[in-house]
Parts: C-alpha cells; structure tokens; sequence
C-alpha cells in the first residue's frame, strides 16, 4: 500500500494509518469467487460434514451470473450430498449475517443437519479513484451446526434497514456507485441506532461483551465507530460502566484487524475475517465469554449479532493454515497489478483457456466454454488434476 500511495502521489502515512490498509489482495483471474469460495470449504469440511450438510448459501455482490447461482458450482466441487439445496444471497457486505441467522434458526429445528455458509468477494472500485486503497478480495466458509465448535450463536440480535445510496452498483456497471464519506457517515449512523435500540433491548447482554468486531471495509472504519459510539452521550447504559465496557472494545480492537491489514475489503467476508482475526491474535479472550459482531451492508442493513466462544475454539482455527495460505501470496508491481486489473474474461461463445495463473495449489477457473465456467483442482503449482 505504501509504494501505491507513492504512485498515486499521496502520503503513504494516509493509507497505512488514515485508512489502515498495509496490504491489498489482488486476484488473478483463475482466482473467482467461486475459486476462492471453493478453496475455504475444502479447508474446513470432512467427508461426514458433505454427507449432512442441507443447504449451501452463498452470500456475494461480485456474483458471476444474474440467473445461476455460484453455491450450485460449490455443490459440484465440494461433493455434497445430492439433496441439498444452493442458492445465492445478496445484500450488499450484509448478506453473509442473513444467511448465517437464517441457518442457525434451521439447525435449530434439526439439529442433526448442518448448513454451509460462503461469502466470497472481489471488492474493486477501479484504479486512481478513492476508493482503490480499500480493494481486496478473499472467501470465508463458515459450517453452522447445532454444536458449534467455536462459537455459539445467540438467537436475539438487532437489525436495522435504511433505503439509502451510500454505494450501489447498478446492472452493467463494473465498479459500484460510491459516495465516499457519506458512506462512512451511514455507516456510524447505523451503528449507533442500532447500539442505543441494543441498550434498549438487551442491556444485560450488551454489557458482557468482551469485544466488538465489525464489518472492515478498511480498519480505521471499525476504530471510528467505537470511538463515535463512545462520544455519545445519550445512552441507556450507565455512562461510566459504557465507558469502560468501550475501552476493553478499543483495548482489543487492533486484534481483530491484524488480518484485515494485510487482505483489504473482501465485503460480505469483511467482518467473518476480522472475527478471525481476533480469534487468533487476540490473548485476552477466553471460552465462555460472549462477543458481539456488527455487520453492515450499504444501502443499507446492519445487524448486531452476539455469541459465547466456545471452549475448544482454537482448536478448529488453524492459525498456521491462514499464515500459511497469506503467506504464499506473491507481490505484484503496481505496473503488474495494474494490467491484471483491466483484464476480464472474454465475453466469446468459444473456447477460452484462463492464463493468469494462481500462486497456489487448490481449486481454480480453467476455462470458459460457452459462458460456462470450468474448474481444476491442482496439487502443486505444475500439477493440474481434474475435479474430485
Ligand atoms: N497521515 C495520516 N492520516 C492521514 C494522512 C496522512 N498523511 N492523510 C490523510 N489522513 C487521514 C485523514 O485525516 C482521514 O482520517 P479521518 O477519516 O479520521 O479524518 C483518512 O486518512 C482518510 O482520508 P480522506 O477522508 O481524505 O480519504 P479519502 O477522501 O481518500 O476517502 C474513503 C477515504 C472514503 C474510505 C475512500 O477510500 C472510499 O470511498 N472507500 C470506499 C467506500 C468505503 O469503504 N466506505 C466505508 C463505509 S461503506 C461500507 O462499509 C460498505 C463497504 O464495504 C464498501
């Protein structure tokens, strides 16, 4: 982010501290979402998970088809069982907490099945506009089943809809519609309605959190909301108990953005990444105790969301697997980074190979045949093996 801030003709102090972005994550183009969503369920799912799993919801606004949903392909890749059911999502950065409320309330009435949650985005506002420091792109899977391994979902939240244009993307435009710092403000404004309507309903709850982790679009943006929430003194908590519960939130807030940093915005995957995040940086959480989550999607929804950690949770985060995975990643030349940026699949009924090779091994696009899109599964980078 440094040397884009030098190219770009701007402080570099701005990026990495005004906007608190140190890396940006550029995909090639056999990395889509459904490449990259494919690769974060083959992390975590084992051959009895396939077997339970009832509904594949996919949660994006980088979706690759009107019509077809990108969990149909996951269904495919991955191996689940036949009687499944796939389907997309979309609510701006939002879509991914709907799914995951949506799929706790199912599992709760059968609690023998489980169900597969995807977000997976590109997050692109085009080069030299402002919104190109806060790119990036990545996936998150998240298995949701009666007996959560890591954390425990409560079932009472607080949701919040406002019909507003902060950042939009319209049909056939390649980047969305931004509107920069009102979507800053939108964002701050949702978060404290839906924390005083919190205070309201449940100010017991409220007061146990641990920690706050939220929709990063850029890791100021989270910092921002938590210091406005405290700046405001109109609240049902009493003021000095909101103060210090703020505090322990400010207190542990880096840690959930040590991952954000180094990826950028990944939208619908923004706040499930910082969640990460905390879980494997922070050394002052401990099971049992419960966290809130707060997810925001322009246009806009947010939701507050609260759960308890569950005792063995570190054991299902491998910390080394996520360095590992970030760690493979290869630097690009911002003249490099800005040809890969202009390329798209051609739009041709034939044949077409997909070049812009990955750095890693997993799933990846192949081809584009007749607007349908191949995958390959590889084991090493010179390996290309056909689908499992
Ligand atoms: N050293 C340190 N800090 C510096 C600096 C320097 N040399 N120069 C500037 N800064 C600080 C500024 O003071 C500012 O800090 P504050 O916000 O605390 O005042 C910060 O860096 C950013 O500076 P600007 O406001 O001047 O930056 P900008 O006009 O270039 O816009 C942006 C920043 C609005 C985030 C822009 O990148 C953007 O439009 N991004 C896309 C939209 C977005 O992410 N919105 C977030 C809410 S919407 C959402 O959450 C959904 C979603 O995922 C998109």
């Amino acid at each position: 982010m440094r040397e884009l801030a030098e190219v770009r003709g701007v402080d570099p102090d701005k990026y990495t501290i005004g906007i608190g972005q140190d890396k940006m994550a550029v995909p090639m183009m056999q990395e889509d979402i459904i490449a990259m969503a494919a690769n974060a369920c083959d992390k975590i799912l084992d051959e009895d998970d396939k077997k339970v799993i009832d509904q594949i919801i996919f949660a994006t606004e980088s979706g690759v088809d009107y019509s077809k949903a990108a969990a149909v392909y996951i269904h495919e890749l991955l191996g689940i069982q036949p009687y499944a059911k796939a389907y997309e999502m979309k609510q701006a950065c939002y879509s991914a907490t709907a799914a995951i409320m949506n799929a706790c309330d199912y599992v709760r009435l059968r609690p023998s099945r489980k169900i597969l949650v995807i977000a997976s985005d590109i997050s692109r506002y085009g080069l030299k506009t402002g919104g190109e420091p806060t790119q990036g792109a990545g996936a998150i899977a998240i298995l949701i089943s009666a007996n959560p391994s890591i954390l425990a979902i409560d079932m009472d939240s607080v949701s919040l809809t406002r019909n507003d244009f902060d950042f939009w993307r319209p049909d056939h435009h390649p980047y969305p519609l931004v509107e920069g710092k009102y979507s800053t403000e939108l964002y701050l404004s949702m978060f404290n309605q839906v924390m005083a309507e919190a205070e309201r309903q449940m100010p017991e709850v409220l007061s146990e959190l641990q920690a706050m982790v939220f929709h990063t679009p850029f890791t100021r943006m989270g910092y921002k909301a938590l210091t406005a929430y405290q700046a405001n003194e109109s609240t049902l908590l009493n003021s000095s108990l909101k103060d210090k519960l703020v505090d322990n939130w400010l207190h542990i807030y880096n840690d959930s953005v040590v991952l954000n940093r180094k990826v950028g915005n990944v939208y619908t995957a923004s706040l499930y990444l910082s969640l990460i995040s905390l879980f494997l940086y922070s050394e002052e959480l401990k099971a049992d105790e419960r966290i809130g989550l707060f997810s925001y999607g322009s246009g806009a929804v947010a939701e507050l969301i609260t759960g308890t950690i569950q005792p063995k949770y570190l054991n299902a985060i491998n910390k080394e697997h996520v360095q590992t995975h970030l760690e493979r990643r290869t630097k690009l030349s911002i003249s490099e980074y800005e040809e890969l940026f202009d390329r798209v699949l051609p739009d041709v009924d034939n044949y077409s190979l997909v070049e812009e090779k990955s750095s890693g091994f997993g799933f990846y696009l192949e081809s584009v045949q007749q607007y349908r899109r191949h995958y390959q599964f590889r084991t090493n980078d010179n390996d290309n093996q056909p689908i499992r």
